[in-house]
């Protein structure tokens, strides 16, 4: 059996974290990347045009459900690992639409496995020892947490509450159970909330900057006391890197920026910003838009997470402080206005009238 190469295959790379952490790699690291992305709703070629004419890069449009095409592209690319992000991403689609989520998430990551088993047993002792299998997952799975709760670990039983966190808790126990059962070298990641450049904006941060700046009402879900733990996608992707290069095969490390915050909260800084960097005296106060609408159903209330194992079996922790990285975040979607338009297609703004008009005001 032929041996390895340096390549890595990465799923779901045209996506928000996905395409950071392809631009993050090249940059740093500097072996090719093999991108099998569906380019979705949510995946965007564009976010990696900083790559054109880069011969260690290549988009191959395709889904992860496919098994002949994953197959494919393991036997042409030989790669040295999979780091796995393809997902339907976003709880309130999953709420209105789940089967896309059960396809995807829970069939798409099966598939996946099946090949990577299929490839990784052919394959010679030494790159067997050093192939693996990264699987990226999220803090949902473990539920939400009352006010004084300790934060998430590693051992925090799994209790999932939306279809999209139900789907992701299933494709880690497969991940789970296929390095349990055959060997398969994986290692998952856990994270929090992630923000920063080339998020869709129907997540939190980049729907309310854009409304901020668009003088748009800002609606906040219930009453905006709900608590998420920010992290700069930067660091959620160095994160990846190192439990990639230094993570120990059957583990999973949670990830998160120790940076609590309630939704309110994040608005109001947000409308801040927006108003420092972009001041309209006809509008005033962006404060102002803020609007209180129906709230998500069975929104998780907290969500925290203990990064104590990553942080002292493999030395990460996260270099920026929510403040600086949503002044950058905020700057950004302010300066990429061609980008803001790229994305948001007649599809973006039927999903913005469905999820927001129909929510009965408060
Ligand atoms: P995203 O929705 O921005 O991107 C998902 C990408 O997957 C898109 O490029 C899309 O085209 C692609 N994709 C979807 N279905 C596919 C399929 N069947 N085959 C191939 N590609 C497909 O998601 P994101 O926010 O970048 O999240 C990436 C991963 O990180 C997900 O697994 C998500 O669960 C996890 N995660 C996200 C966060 C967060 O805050 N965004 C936090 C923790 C974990
Ligand atoms: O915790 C990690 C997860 O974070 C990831 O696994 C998911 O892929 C990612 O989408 C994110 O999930 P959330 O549901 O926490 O993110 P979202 O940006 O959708 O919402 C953040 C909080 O803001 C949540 O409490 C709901 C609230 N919200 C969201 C939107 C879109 C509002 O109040 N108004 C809104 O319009």
């Amino acid at each position: 059996m032929k041996a390895t190469s340096s390549n890595i295959l990465v799923t779901g790379g045209a996506g928000f974290i996905g395409s950071n952490f392809v631009l993050q790699w090249l940059r740093d690291a500097g072996a090719s990347v093999v991108n099998l992305d569906l380019l979705t709703y949510a995946g965007n070629a564009g976010n990696l045009a900083a790559l054109e004419g880069d011969s260690r890069y290549r988009l191959v449009r395709g889904d992860i459900c496919d098994a002949d095409l994953v197959a494919g592209l393991l036997r042409d690319h030989r790669p040295r690992a999979i780091v796995h992000f393809a997902a339907e991403s976003h709880v309130d689609r999953s709420i209105a639409d789940p089967g896309a989520f059960i396809r995807t998430n829970v069939q798409g990551t099966f598939t996946l496995l099946e090949q990577a088993k299929l490839f990784w047993t052919a394959l010679d002792d030494a790159d067997r020892h050093a192939f693996r299998f990264l699987h990226v997952s999220t803090d949902e799975v473990y539920g939400s947490l009352g006010p004084g709760d300790p934060a998430f670990s590693e051992s925090t039983a799994y209790a999932p509450n939306s279809p999209y966190a139900a789907s992701k808790a299933a494709s880690d126990h497969l991940v789970r159970a296929y390095h349990h059962t055959y060997g398969l070298p994986v290692i998952t990641t856990n994270c929090s909330n992630n923000y920063g450049p080339f998020q869709f904006p129907e997540k939190l941060i980049p729907l309310m900057i854009l409304n901020a700046l668009e003088g748009k009402p800002l609606p906040v879900y219930g009453n905006g006391s709900n608590v998420r733990d920010w992290l700069h996608v930067e660091d959620h992707c160095a994160a990846i890197r190192v439990a990639l290069a230094r993570g120990r095969v059957g583990e999973t490390y949670n990830i998160g920026g120790n940076s609590e915050r309630k939704n309110l909260d994040v608005v109001a800084a947000i409308c801040d910003l927006v108003d420092e960097l972009r001041p309209d005296a006809q509008l005033g106060p962006r404060r102002k838009l803020i609007t209180f609408v129906g709230d998500r159903p069975g929104h998780d209330l907290r969500y925290a997470i203990n990064a104590s194992k990553i942080a002292q079996e493999l030395g990460w922790k996260p270099a920026l402080q929510f403040e600086d990285g949503l002044r950058k975040t905020v700057a950004w979607y302010l300066e990429h206005g061609s980008w803001i338009e790229s994305v948001r297609t007649g599809a973006y703004r039927d999903w913005i009238k469905q999820n927001y008009e129909e929510r009965i005001p408060r």
